[in-house]
Order: structure tokens, then C-alpha cells, then sequence
């Protein structure tokens, strides 16, 4: 069947939506990001438009969290995408720890991946920050009993673009490699 070349546009959706922390003047700050990713298997990279507030801390501490949003915060979360730290101070949006390494974590996300940025991939108006894992902080009851996440249980929020939405991952289609 033909398709329409409806041209070049971000198709690649929905994606997880994440809320991306770091240090600011010694205050922690929060940014929700959507385009966010997965590169080998150590390695994370975070796509921040170069004039958001977060930007500052990660350059100076080069350490940031990745908070992954579900629903039981999705509101406060979506507030990190629409207030910038540039005009309001987003240091008390949330109770926080600070990790092992320096990046301030969310509480309330039931995973948190804190991460030392490696390096930052300038595209455009972007900084695309490629951030090496340092560690992963799971709540117990999203975890199974190999203290793996288990995502029939632990549900990220999906983000798409064209329609500004939020969605929820849904039931287990397929056991990877054994469909056939
Ligand atoms: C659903 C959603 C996804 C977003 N994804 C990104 C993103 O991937 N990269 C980005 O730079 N900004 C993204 N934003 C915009 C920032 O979160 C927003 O401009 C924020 O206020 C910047 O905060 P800061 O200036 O305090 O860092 C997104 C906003 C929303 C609502």
C-alpha cells in the first residue's frame, strides 16, 4: 500500500516523558523532557533547548537525574514543562534526595536514573546531552523479585507531539523473540 510523504517531521512517538533535575545555585530545578533516549547500553541522552534554566546547572555540575513521570504526578510534572526557572523558582515543586552523585531526585518518582554527563551533541538550538548511568533508584513496589522494574506494574507516562497528549503504556502484546 502507498503511503503519504507528509515530509520531514518527528513521527518517532510516543515516547516516555521524564523530568530531568539538577543543581542551580546549589537549588535543584526540574524540566520536563520528552525527547530523551537510549544510546548503547550505559548511556542516555537528554535534547534541552540551550536557553532553559536546567541548561546552567548541567554545564557547571554536569550531573542531572531523569525522573520517570507515571500518573500519580503527572500534573506536577506537566507544570515542569510549562513554568521556566528563568522567570519563577521551581526549587520547592517537589520533595527531593540527593543522590549518591550529585544529581537531586525526585521523591515521589518511583524510578529515578542518576547520570554524569559524558558530553553534549550541539544541534541547532539544542543541547543534546549525552549522560553516562550512574545509578538507578526504584521504589521496592515497582520492582519484581529479581529487583528488576517491572513494567506490567510501574506505568511511565508516553507523550505525543501532534496532539500535545499524554498516554499510558497498556497490556503486554508479545513475548520479545518468541512470536513466531
Ligand atoms: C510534554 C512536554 C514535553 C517537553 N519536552 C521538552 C524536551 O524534550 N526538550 C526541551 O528542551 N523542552 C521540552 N519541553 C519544554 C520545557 O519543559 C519547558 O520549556 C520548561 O518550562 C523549561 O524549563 P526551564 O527553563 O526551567 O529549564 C517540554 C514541555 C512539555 C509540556
Amino acid at each position: 500500500m502507498a503511503k503519504k510523504n507528509i515530509g520531514a517531521t518527528l513521527a518517532l512517538y510516543p515516547c516516555p516523558v521524564i523530568v530531568v533535575g539538577a543543581m542551580v545555585n546549589n537549588k535543584p530545578t526540574w524540566t520536563l523532557v520528552a525527547h530523551a533516549g537510549i544510546m548503547a547500553h550505559s548511556h542516555l541522552m537528554v535534547s534541552l533547548v540551550k536557553v532553559h534554566y536546567i541548561n546552567k546547572g548541567i554545564y557547571e555540575n554536569k550531573k542531572l537525574s531523569v525522573n520517570v513521570v507515571d500518573e500519580s504526578w503527572l500534573a506536577k510534572a506537566d507544570k515542569m514543562g510549562t513554568v521556566s526557572g528563568n522567570k519563577e523558582d521551581k526549587s520547592e515543586a517537589f520533595a527531593w534526595s540527593m543522590g549518591e552523585n550529585g544529581a537531586p531526585m525526585i521523591d515521589e518518582a518511583k524510578v529515578s536514573i542518576e547520570c554524569e554527563v559524558d558530553g553534549n551533541y550541539e544541534l541547532e538550538q539544542f543541547d543534546n546531552f549525552i549522560c553516562k548511568i550512574l545509578a538507578t533508584y526504584a521504589d521496592e513496589g515497582v520492582l519484581n523479585e529479581q529487583d528488576k522494574i517491572d513494567y506490567h506494574t510501574f506505568k511511565p507516562i508516553l507523550f505525543e507531539f501532534p496532539t500535545y497528549e499524554y498516554f499510558i503504556t497498556g497490556k503486554s502484546v508479545g513475548k520479545c523473540g518468541k512470536m513466531n
